[in-house]
């Protein structure tokens, strides 16, 4: 379900706002917005966002250390979910890694986040891993990677 209207570009720093607005409402902790802005400057990191009409309806970010990669989010705006938002970015992520050289992607997931697993699964995302009460008590992060 490809939108024509959604176009994904680069973040920039008057897109700073419109993310942490869209990690307050998705996110248990969200990022603050130094956070933010230096996934938007550092050029070892990488921020696209979803531009639908001029509104930011969805961001990732990922962090690049050698030819390796760290997904840290993604978020598609509540109003804006299951309309295949989420696997726009990621394929436009997965190319952009590629072309800078990227070979191996690290994320960690809560382990009762059924959405997000199953959108990482589907870009073929395998699981290495738990980490116990990463995320807080009872709350395990499952670690998962995808070789490029
Ligand atoms: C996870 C999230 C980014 C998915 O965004 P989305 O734009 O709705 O995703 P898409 O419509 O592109 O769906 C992509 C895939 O995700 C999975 N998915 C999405 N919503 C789902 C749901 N409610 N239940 C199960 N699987 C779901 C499916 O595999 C789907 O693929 P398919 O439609 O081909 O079956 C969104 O739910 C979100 O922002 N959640 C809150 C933030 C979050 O938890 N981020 C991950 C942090 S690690």
């Amino acid at each position: 379900m490809n939108d024509p209207d959604l176009v994904i570009r680069s973040g920039d720093l008057s897109d700073i706002k419109y993310i942490m607005e869209l990690e307050q409402g998705s996110i248990v902790h969200p990022w603050d917005s130094k956070a933010i802005e230096s996934l938007i400057v550092d050029p070892n990191k990488k921020c696209l966002v979803a531009d639908l009409h001029g509104e930011v309806v969805g961001y990732v970010g990922a962090e690049t250390v050698l030819d390796e990669c760290n997904i840290g989010n993604i978020v598609t705006h509540k109003d804006y979910r299951g309309r295949g938002f989420a696997s726009v970015m990621m394929e436009n992520l997965l190319s952009v890694l590629k072309d800078m050289g990227i070979n191996k992607l690290f994320l960690e997931v809560e382990h009762d986040n059924g959405p997000a697993i199953a959108l990482y699964e589907k870009f073929g995302f395998v699981r290495y891993g738990l980490r116990r009460d990463y995320y807080g008590q009872g709350k395990d992060a499952i670690l998962m990677s995808l070789d490029l």
